[in-house]
């Protein structure tokens, strides 16, 4: 399966798959990397592995319909059977979303339903969970809505904070994110009446 993937950083989940996807038994291959920073630093990395690049500063746009639209084209000519969110900060709108129904996958920072949108892990902290995570979700109209794929739990000890937490949450989602992936890009987790569908055991 052929992925493009959406970063607007650093990219470490970006390079966690891409990573993954370099063994020969893997299901799908990165096959360019989308976002909309130019100065974001996944770029490089990318590139330094050899994947095709693209920005698209939002400021050399006139409105968001215009942004979408040149993305949109672009990822034509790479023909992607997936795209992957990494780190991409922006919301995608519907009409985006339809033409790649059940087709976009993304990375949330937390245990979905709980703590959508950022700041998660000091709402974690301040909310007195013993557990965090990260959640890898079919994408949705609604912001970090839609059907989870895989989740991973780690501890959140007393003298948490914010940034130890969130080192200890990127460990697990660099492993969720490629069984996501490979779960999806197999065929094996599919979307289907809005809902994530197992065909048999995972
Ligand atoms: C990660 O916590 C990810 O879950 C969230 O953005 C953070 C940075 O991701 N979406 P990355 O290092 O740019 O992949």
């Amino acid at each position: 399966k052929r992925v493009v993937a959406f970063i607007s950083g650093g990219g470490s989940n970006m390079l966690a798959l891409a990573k993954a996807a370099a063994a020969p038994d893997f299901p799908a291959e990165i096959v360019a990397v989308f976002s909309d920073k130019a100065e974001a630093g996944g770029l490089e990395k990318a590139a330094a592995l050899g994947i095709p690049t693209r920005a698209f500063p939002r400021r050399d746009f006139s409105g968001k319909e215009a942004h979408e639209a040149a993305i949109l084209a672009a990822l034509d000519a790479h023909a992607p059977d997936l795209i992957c969110l990494a780190g991409y900060m922006r919301l995608l709108s519907a009409a985006f979303i339809a033409r790649y129904e059940g087709r976009i996958l993304n990375i949330h920072p937390a245990l979905l339903p709980l703590f959508p949108g950022l700041d998660t892990h000091q709402r974690a902290i301040d909310a007195g969970m013993r557990i965090a995570g990260c959640t890898v979700h079919f994408v949705t109209e609604g912001m970090d809505e839609g059907p989870s794929i895989v989740q991973a739990a780690v501890p959140v000890r007393p003298d948490d904070t914010a940034g130890t937490l969130a080192a200890r949450v990127l460990t697990v989602e660099h492993r969720s994110y490629p069984l996501a992936l490979r779960l999806v890009a197999e065929g094996r987790v599919r979307m289907e009446g809005g809902r994530a569908v197992a065909d048999g055991p995972l």
